[in-house]
């Protein structure tokens, strides 16, 4: 994702494999945590690097090709088919401890998302975000478990932070993959074709406290 040309290859694949692209997730990433006053600038990059100028690179390659399709559909006289683009956010889009850089750019995609759904709903392309909370992967499974790592980056929470911010999840879990990939495929298809700029949280009531 933050290689320079994947974004295209990617929006090019999709167009010769499929003819066309009728949506796009973005959904990739990882977290580099650490109290702000610590934080080096090269993890305050990495992190908006991968999270906030990925999903632009994918989306406005998506976004693109989706508005020429769109315009393409409209001068034939038809009504756009309706496109998404669907973004994966995070709770701690609202501020987290030791998360700066990562709630910096999973806010900025909030926003990102909100303007492509302004700007792209003339063309019918809409647009979402999704912002998880606690989900069951590597990201946020107990750090003294697991050996995952990306770059310097070890992932995974440390086991008492966990308890601890489980402690506040009212349904007093984490989210299965399966139900954090519900919500995308509900976004993606056709039974969301009125619902555009929304960010659905996905976080066992925890939004609620
Ligand atoms: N797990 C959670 O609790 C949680 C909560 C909120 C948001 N999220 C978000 O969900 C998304 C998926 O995370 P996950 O929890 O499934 O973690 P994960 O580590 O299982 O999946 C992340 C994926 O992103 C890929 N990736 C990382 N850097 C990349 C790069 N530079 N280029 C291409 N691919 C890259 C990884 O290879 C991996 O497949 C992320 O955007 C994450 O921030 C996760």
């Amino acid at each position: 994702m933050t290689a320079p040309g994947t974004a295209e290859s990617l929006a090019a694949a999709a167009k010769e494999r499929f003819g066309g692209l009728d949506f796009v997730i973005t959904c990739a990433g990882f977290t580099w945590d650490v109290f702000f006053h610590r934080m080096t600038d090269e993890q305050w990059h990495a992190i908006i690097d991968v999270h906030l100028n990925g999903t632009y690179r994918v989306t406005h390659e998506a976004y693109k090709a989706m508005r020429a399709m769109a315009q393409q559909e409209r001068e034939a006289g038809k009504t756009p088919t309706a496109r998404k683009v669907v973004t994966v956010s995070s709770m701690s889009s609202f501020g987290n401890l030791g998360q700066a850089n990562y709630a910096a750019a999973k806010a900025g995609i909030v926003g990102l998302t909100r303007a492509i759904a302004l700007e792209g709903a003339m063309f019918n392309i809409l647009a979402n975000s999704v912002a998880y909370g606690p989900i069951d992967t590597r990201l946020t499974r107990p750090r003294e478990e697991q050996h995952e790592q990306v770059g310097e980056s070890q992932l995974g929470m440390p086991a008492a932070a966990r308890a601890k911010y489980l402690s506040q999840i009212p349904m007093g879990r984490v989210g299965t993959i399966d139900e954090a990939v519900g919500p995308l495929l509900f976004l993606a298809s056709s039974h969301a074709n009125y619902v555009s700029g929304a960010l659905l949280e996905v976080n066992g009531a925890a939004h609620i406290s």
